[in-house]
């Protein structure tokens, strides 16, 4: 059954749209299964860079279905205008499918997120601001509005009144003036008309294609580290990147997933809010952050970033059940001097296994290092493992070993061809 999850093993931003866009030449489905505009892939083909928040990396392949599926909550504004941009700039795209029963973000979702930062004070997550917590509160509370119900004219408008009716209560407690239902209906349903004919039951379509053995590839949006049950609590997103998510999210049942890759940096990054274990608050980490040109593609924040953690990776290979990993942007590391990674966690004058899930303990564990031999020069022209240096392969080796997860791809640059296979018996299985 060639189906393949791809997950984000850290904390987002690994890099997954270049791996994505790779092996997603080969698929015949891509499929993002959770979160919305939160997310941010960049892909580089030539001299041409898409950024995508909702669209799968795989519309670039005109061969290729994309679906948006039913765990995603979907900006119709912002995936309208990422569709606009893409036809415009690409001239032969793959099919796209959302979701009948995926959720809408609308414009007080993302008020909502604003103001519940604001009153969170000095315990800021530190969201995105795209409205995604408060829409999957909806979810939860039983009054979002799914894609379904926003492209039938009728249901559409008497769903919104009812919803409106309460969030409007919501929006008047933090002293805002209420939303009007007339130009609301009237905006969103001009964006329900365009949306239209892209929606339907994509968890049917899905369970036919992975029936009929169709290359499946499952894209993670976030990372391990930002899920809502397995992550940094409260420091996290409210959705499930983790490779289970891709079941939770499209409708097909575990035992249809065949392989699951986790991408992870060769060092650690993570915006917002929240403990940090192996982070750099020196200029070692000012300067990954420049050569990594570590920069949030959604919100522009420059990333928080530290040492490669194998005691979270390790633990993410497990949440996962990863078939193996993809590390990415070694070649940032180039020029840095010695490599530290970190390999055992003390909390309290105690060695534990990993990540406690009291955020203040997590807050005060102090990482224990192993120093490995960095490397120079330019990296991105090798094509195989023995075009990188003794120390590059003594790093990914250390890895491997240490998370007991083989490492399948190396990403050491941005463009598709700056990548070395090791394992392709991983991929497709
Ligand atoms: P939210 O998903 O906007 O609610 O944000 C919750 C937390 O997840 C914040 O710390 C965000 O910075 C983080 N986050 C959400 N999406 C991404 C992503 O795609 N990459 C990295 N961090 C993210």
């Amino acid at each position: 059954m060639p189906t393949l999850v791809i997950v984000g093993a850290q904390w987002g931003d690994e890099a997954k749209g270049k791996i994505v866009d790779w092996l997603g030449s080969d698929a015949e489905y891509v499929v993002r299964y959770s979160g919305g505009n939160n997310a941010g892939h960049t892909v580089i083909i030539g001299d041409q860079v898409f950024k995508f928040h909702l669209l799968p990396a795989g519309i670039l392949h005109p061969n290729c279905v994309a679906v948006l599926g039913s765990g995603m909550v979907i900006c119709p504004e912002g995936l309208l205008k990422e569709l606009d941009v893409t036809q415009a700039a690409q001239a032969r795209l793959g099919t796209l499918k959302i979701s009948s029963a995926a959720h809408v973000v609308f414009p007080y979702h993302r008020k909502l997120d604003m103001l519940e930062e604001e009153a969170r004070g000095a315990n800021k997550i530190g969201t995105t601001s795209r409205g995604i917590g408060p829409a999957y509160q909806d979810k939860v509370a039983r009054m979002g509005i799914r894609m379904a119900e926003f492209v039938h004219p009728q249901h559409f408008r008497t769903r919104l009144e009812a919803v409106l009716a309460v969030k409007n209560k919501q929006l008047e407690m933090f002293g805002e003036p209420k939303i009007e239902f007339g130009p609301l209906f009237e905006q969103y349903s001009s964006y329900a008309d365009r949306l239209r004919p892209y929606v339907c039951d994509t968890d049917w379509d899905l369970q036919e294609a992975v029936a009929g053995r169709k290359k499946v590839l499952f894209e993670g949006a976030q990372g391990t580290f930002l899920d809502l049950d397995c992550g940094t609590y409260p420091y996290v997103t409210s959705s499930h990147p983790i490779a289970s998510g891709a079941c939770l999210g499209t409708g097909i049942g575990p035992r249809a997933i065949d392989n699951v890759l986790g991408v992870c940096k060769a060092y650690t990054t993570r915006v917002g809010s929240g403990p940090f274990v192996t982070e750099l608050e020196d200029e070692i980490g000012a300067k990954i952050r420049e050569q990594g040109q570590e920069y949030g593609t959604t919100t522009g924040r420059g990333r928080r970033c530290g040492w490669l953690d194998l005691v979270a990776l390790r633990q993410s290979c497990r949440i996962n059940s990863m078939s193996g990993l993809i590390v990415t942007r070694l070649d940032v590391l180039s020029g840095i001097g010695d490599l530290k990674v970190c390999t055992g966690y003390r909390l309290d004058g105690r060695d534990i296994p990993s990540m406690p899930a009291n955020i203040d303990d997590l807050s005060r564990v102090e990482p224990v290092y192993e120093t490995l031999p960095g490397w120079e020069g330019d990296l991105r022209s090798a094509r195989a493992l023995s075009d990188l240096g003794r120390n590059v392969q003594s790093y990914v080796k250390f890895i491997e070993d240490f998370t007991q997860t083989p490492v399948a791809i190396l990403s050491i640059g941005p463009d598709r061809k700056e990548t070395v296979m090791l394992r392709p018996d991983l991929i497709w299985g």
